[in-house]
């Protein structure tokens, strides 16, 4: 009697052992589960947000989706256009990671053009003739211009200095390619920042609204080869603070 009712109790513990064992390996492998599908696949760029866990609950905080990331031409691979543009702090952005919709035809900005003209004039004060040689343009023309450049040095080179279709700031009707009137062989070159009407427009631009928006050993935040001749509007304010900071714009809204 004595010896079944051990026999019986051993039993028990070793029953409760078990049971213990077995709850604690499943509860590991439940741990495990999503460590290993940090894989890049069916992901999407907006689970850069993410959230932490409530305070006080006990939940275990989530792994980190892997975020998508951009090939090494700097674009997402396969992304599709989105259907509207994007404002960050107010501001309207188009570059490699924030694409505009192919639909989106603002045409010319008329406050960043009157802001255009009144610097223009300032400059000719000086004795800087400068005009604006490319603007505002299509999907359509951008399109036609990108091909181009593929064409004529290959992909890897133009996506330095040209944006695909869906991804050019001229498309946003805020931005200008600027150059001298009469030294048309500066155009589109450094060169043209080191001369006296590049410098002046980079001294002054910021009092009018404009930024130079791929300043120089910045390509790897822009996306983009310096470019001493395109400037974008954004605005007296934003433009000085960018200027002061010594930033980017992408630097100025947290997304590079
Ligand atoms: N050249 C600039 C990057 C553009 O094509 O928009
Ligand atoms: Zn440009």
């Amino acid at each position: 009697m004595k010896n079944s009712r051990t026999k019986i109790i051993i039993g028990a513990i070793i029953s409760a052992a078990l049971i213990i064992s077995i709850f604690v390996v499943a509860n590991y492998k439940n741990n495990q589960v999503g460590v290993n599908s940090d894989n890049g696949e069916n992901s999407t760029v907006q689970n850069s947000n993410n959230k932490p866990a409530d305070e006080g609950s006990k939940t275990p905080e989530l792994p980190k989706e892997p975020e998508v990331k951009p090939d090494k031409n700097g674009y997402i691979p396969n992304q599709t256009l989105p259907t509207e543009p994007t404002y960050i702090k107010e501001i309207l952005i188009a570059n490699k990671r924030y694409p505009l919709p192919s639909t989106f035809a603002p045409e010319e900005d008329k406050t960043a053009r009157a802001a255009l003209d009144t610097m223009l004039a300032a400059a000719k004060q000086q004795g800087f003739d400068l005009v604006a040689f490319s603007g505002y343009r299509s999907f359509e023309y951008q399109t036609t211009l990108y091909n181009n450049y593929v064409k004529r040095d290959g992909v890897d080179a133009a996506d330095r200095y040209s944006a695909r279709p869906g991804y050019s700031e001229h498309q946003t009707g805020l931005a200008f390619d600027i150059g001298e009137k009469g030294k048309e062989d500066l155009w589109l070159t450094e060169e043209f920042g080191e001369t006296a009407a590049g410098q002046w427009l980079f001294t002054h631009a910021d009092e009018y609204g404009f930024i130079l928006r791929f300043p120089q050993n910045k390509e790897h935040i822009t996306g983009y080869m310096y470019e001493s001749w395109h400037y974008r509007y954004v605005g007296t304010e934003i433009a000085k603070e960018i200027k002061k900071q010594d930033i980017t714009l992408e630097e100025y809204l947290g997304v590079n």
